[in-house]
């Protein structure tokens, strides 16, 4: 396995690779690396000859007041775990290597950023365009594998990849949880053994929502409010959101119908945690 910091270097290693006809799978990712990548890894594994691990804390998806300094960071157990799933290459740049001046283009989300979390965090998807932008072109991978608990990326990414016709695939992958269902996230480790406790009760949640709707009830209002009177009677977080929209398009429902997602996200004291459920209804 090899660490490279170099864009220019990167471009020229998968040109290398691409020409003498190898596949090449991408995991992006900010580090930290949890169970959660270590499944997308195993799946572009699995499918490609040379597997591409990015490790980058991007700064153009953080708000002001977001936890870009304290996102949690930890390179040599990353690498460990990278070693271990089998990744060819590290791509491991700093942030003055892929934003070397000021930026004169950034790339622009326009569809599906006013509801979710593109609705509490401004800009945040057009950083993760922007960036996803130039690790695309710099890495220049078959497939790109992405997880599903950040549903509303993957689908701002799928429209990313169709309206600038990039070359290459989009792979989402299933949510990996925790033995008592808690989406597994690199923020977890913020929380507090209360709040850890807790925060199993984000699923069920989302359960209780899923097994209402198997149950007939089509009404999102009704669902949306069962889910959120589990939350605040089950945990000590501050609900951020509680909604339903189809997807991926992510347009309001009046009734529910087709394919749909019920995402929630709850602050705690020192970490936002998000997760949803994908419901073919
Ligand atoms: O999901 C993430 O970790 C980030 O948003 C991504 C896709 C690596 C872009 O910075």
């Amino acid at each position: 396995m090899n660490i490279i910091t170099s864009a220019k270097e990167m471009q020229s290693l998968v040109s290398e690779i691409r020409t003498s006809g190898k596949s090449i799978g991408f995991v992006p990712t900010m580090g930290y690396l949890h169970e959660g990548h270590q499944k997308l890894l195993n799946e572009a594994r699995s499918h490609h000859d040379i597997v591409v691990l990015s490790i980058f804390v991007n700064p153009l998806q953080f708000g002001p007041n977001e936890d870009f300094d304290r996102y949690p960071r930890d390179i040599e157990r990353d690498e460990k775990i990278a070693k271990e799933a089998g990744v060819d290459y590290i791509f491991y740049p700093t942030v003055q290597e892929m934003y070397p001046n000021d930026m004169s283009v950034k790339v622009m989300v326009t569809d599906r950023t006013d509801v979710l979390c593109g609705k509490s965090r401004p800009g945040h998807f057009d950083g993760v365009a922007t960036v996803l932008t130039k690790l695309f072109h710099i890495v220049m991978p078959h497939k790109a594998y992405f997880g599903l608990k950040d549903a509303q990326q993957v689908a701002v990414v799928e429209g990313l990849v169709r309206d600038f016709n990039f070359p290459l695939e989009i792979v989402p992958v299933e949510t990996v949880r925790e033995e008592d269902g808690l989406a597994k996230s690199s923020r977890n480790v913020y929380l507090s053994e209360k709040e850890r406790f807790e925060a199993k009760e984000l699923y069920q949640s989302l359960l209780k929502g899923k097994e209402l709707i198997e149950n007939g009830e089509h009404n999102p209002a009704k669902v949306m409010e069962a889910v959120r009177k589990h939350i605040q009677e089950h945990t000590s977080g501050e609900i951020d959101y509680v909604e339903i929209y189809s997807y991926p398009e992510l347009k309001k429902l009046e009734e529910l119908k087709g394919k749909i997602i019920l995402a929630i996200a709850v602050k705690f004291t020192k970490a936002r945690l998000i997760d949803n459920v994908i419901i073919n209804v």
